[in-house]
């Protein structure tokens, strides 16, 4: 029995995708660009189980949902035809922090879930084409692939082999701190795939949306080269609040946030108001992401934890692409 086992961190948008040109291939309308997470890791175990006929998924210890499974179980099928293959597989997936909660779980286990099964079935794909399957999990999957600061290319074509990301800059290059609010550990009630469907279709900002997503993705691009906390800060916060703001214009309107993410983003304006650099991203659920200097993350988290409604903050900063740890 063949087992590989990968690792490969969350990541935090900062010029977002929200979306889709195609729904079935997850092409994007504009490209992203991201964060990698330190420390925010999905680990994926898979076993080759030739005398079985269905996949079976657990997710942390237990027995996945239905549909979480049958996600998986169709993204393997992509990975089986490419390798001529029919084996049933075990897979576990294990997250080191609150799952289907705007904490982008999906791009963790599919850029793992790539690799692994890259690995199980003998497929040697090059880390762009990893970048192009795993895309096919989860949109946002295409940039965990990549440690650092990632961008995803939206591509051309329409078969979506040029529809992956790069990376912008290694983890290294700039040491900025993120500190995570969590405000709400539970499942979120629409989920990005639903929302960006739902915004795409039904909101009158979405055109706008779009047509303005190239300048903050350009004013971020620099400000990663030029270590420019102020300008990627304000492009982001400014990509983010759009986002929001076309979401909660759709019909039916898309509200992901939770009094304490309000919460925060007042704190977040405060602290800059007082001198301390801070700014705030938000994706498709209630938890907030502040990027700060490296050597203010602790005072930031400090401040964050303080706010009314916040459970628990994590501390991150500019984390590794996923790996391959062991196959046997
Ligand atoms: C708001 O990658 O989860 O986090 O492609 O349908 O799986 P699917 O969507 P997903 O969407 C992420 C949306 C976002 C912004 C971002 O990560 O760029």
């Amino acid at each position: 029995m063949i087992v590989a086992r990968a690792r490969a961190n969350a990541n935090v948008a900062l010029a977002k995708y929200w979306g889709k040109r195609d729904e079935a291939l997850n092409l994007p309308f504009t490209g992203s660009i991201s964060v990698t997470l330190d420390g925010l890791e999905t680990h994926v175990s898979l076993a080759l189980v030739p005398r079985s006929s269905s996949d079976r998924v657990r997710m942390n210890g237990a027995p996945a949902l239905a549909a979480e499974a049958q996600r998986v179980s169709r993204f393997l099928d992509l990975v089986r035809a490419q390798a001529h293959a029919a084996t049933r597989v075990e897979v576990d997936l294990e997250s080191n922090f609150p799952v289907a909660a705007g904490l982008a779980s999906s791009a963790s286990t599919f850029a793992a879930l790539a690799l692994a099964s890259n690995r199980a079935f003998g497929l040697d794909l090059s880390p762009e084409q990893l970048s192009v399957l795993a895309r096919r999990g989860s949109g946002s999957a295409a940039r965990s692939i990549h440690g650092g600061f990632v961008e995803w290319l939206a591509g051309e074509a329409a078969d979506g082999l040029d529809s992956r990301a790069v990376q912008v800059a290694p983890a290294h290059h700039w040491s900025i701190g993120i500190v995570v609010a969590v405000t709400d550990e539970g499942r979120k009630k629409v989920g990005s795939r639903e929302g960006m469907a739902i915004a795409a279709r039904e909101s009158p900002f979405f055109r706008a949306w779009l047509e303005t997503h190239a300048a903050d993705a350009a004013a971020i691009r620099s400000g990663i080269w030029a270590r420019d906390l102020l300008l990627v800060g304000e492009a982001a916060e400014h990509n983010c609040l759009k986002m929001h703001a076309a979401s909660l214009a759709a019909r039916p309107s898309l509200l992901y946030w939770t009094p304490a993410t309000v919460a925060v983003i007042h704190r977040v304006r405060e602290l800059r108001a007082d001198g301390l650099e801070a700014y705030f991203t938000i994706d498709a659920g209630p938890q907030v992401k502040v990027l700060c200097r490296a050597e203010d993350r602790a005072q930031v988290a400090e401040q964050i934890a303080r706010v009314p409604g916040v459970r628990r903050v994590l501390l991150s900063a500019p984390g590794p692409g996923a790996e391959v740890l062991a196959t046997r």
